[in-house]
């Protein structure tokens, strides 16, 4: 057993025990993948300013999120078909998540339902909706939510349609796979990923199948989204959802100034800067690029948030200090799950703490909440 001692580590062992199609399926951004990439590069131009002689003891990462506590202004993002990269995936980040104290979300094309999750984690947990053209089964939804004490809704904007990933289509993307010669051959390098599914029933997408009227393909994301997402989704759509759910609503994929002061307007909680980790549309700019701006034009009005790219708990820090009040992590939390299910999303959680925290102390901070972009050389990082 390698020794873990960073996400990448565990991105490779996750490449090792995940099935290819859902290892690459998570592992991928949209056409040339330069968002995506940009995502995590743009990371990494930015510099951090060393400080010392600084007494660093007793040091807390601790913020809100949304009014709810947190150990870290991280929470773990939805991600679809978190289910195929370990059986039960799901519910084992959430029972991570849980035991570490950070929020965890569900998303809506999730393996595990949302009652798996009220079932195993008891405890309150976010939930992601993607706009549905049949508005009965939404509200179902939204329904269903409340009765599992979902706390907080995310409602992500920016899959009306959905990106074109090459992978996804060369390696024929369903859950479960379908028993192809090609899959056979990949499954059978995957001996625990195997005896992990042949001990759960969940193997499709669980929110779905049984609740929203049928589709021409069952298994596959790309005929959920070409045939359920709704095109047409727009600022009346979110005040419907807000209506509907009356709890915290968080707005996900603001990349724009002008969308930032709708959403405001809209009456949310919280905006998520992202650009979908680099799967939607390409040639955006990444999210940590986007930020600052968001911040300086709404800041002061609405709690902005952001994913994309973060890989370790310096990304973190660095997206705290440009004005972000939290992060979402997914691929980190994929990586983990892949590579050794609870125990590794666990993993992910406590290098990403470390790493934050142990970085903080560098910059002088023993507190999170007295961190600002003080902590970065100026010239290194995007401004508004
Ligand atoms: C769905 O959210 C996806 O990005 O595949």
């Amino acid at each position: 057993m390698p020794v873990i001692t960073n996400i990448e580590d565990l991105r490779v062992l996750a490449e090792k025990r995940v099935p290819r199609m859902f290892y690459d399926y998570a592992d991928s951004g949209s056409w040339t993948e330069g968002t995506y990439r940009a995502n995590e590069s743009d990371f990494h131009k930015i510099k951090l300013r060393q400080r010392v002689a600084v007494n660093m003891e007793n040091r807390s990462t601790a913020t809100k999120m949304v009014g709810i506590d947190t150990k870290m202004p991280v929470c773990i993002a939805p991600v679809g078909l978190t289910g195929m990269q370990h059986a039960d995936g799901e519910m084992h980040a959430a029972m991570a998540a849980k035991k570490f104290g950070i929020p965890f979300t569900l998303s809506t094309m999730s393996i595990c339902s949302i009652e798996d999750i009220a079932a195993h984690t008891q405890a309150p947990f976010w939930f992601q909706l993607y706009m549905m053209r049949d508005r009965e089964a939404m509200a179902r939804m939204i329904e269903r939510c409340k009765a599992a004490n979902v706390s907080a809704m995310v409602l992500t904007l920016d899959l009306q349609v959905i990106g074109q990933r090459h992978k996804d289509l060369k390696n024929g993307l369903t859950a479960p796979p379908r028993p192809t010669i090609a899959n056979i051959l990949n499954l059978m390098t995957k001996p625990r990923w195997c005896l992990g599914m042949a001990g759960t029933k969940r193997r499709t997408f669980g929110n779905l199948v049984g609740h929203v009227k049928a589709v021409t393909d069952m298994h596959s994301l790309a005929s959920w989204t070409n045939e359920q997402f709704d095109p047409t989704l727009d600022w009346d759509d979110i005040a419907w959802v807000k209506k509907q759910w009356g709890g915290k609503l968080i707005l996900k994929g603001i990349m724009d100034v002008e969308d930032a002061k709708l959403a405001v307007a809209s009456g949310a909680d919280a905006i998520v800067v992202s650009n979908h980790g680099g799967r939607q549309l390409d040639g955006a700019p990444s999210s940590i690029e986007a930020l600052p701006a968001i911040v300086a034009a709404v800041g002061s009005q609405i709690e902005v948030w952001m994913d994309g790219g973060i890989r370790s708990g310096q990304d973190v820090l660095k997206a705290w200090a440009l004005g972000a009040k939290g992060t979402m992590i997914g691929r980190a939390m994929v990586y983990g799950l892949g590579a050794m299910g609870e125990a590794g999303v666990t993993k992910a959680l406590q290098i990403i703490h470390k790493e934050l925290d142990v970085t903080m102390a560098f910059c002088g901070h023993t507190n999170i909440q007295n961190v600002d972009k003080n902590i970065l050389l100026p010239g290194t990082f995007p401004t508004a």
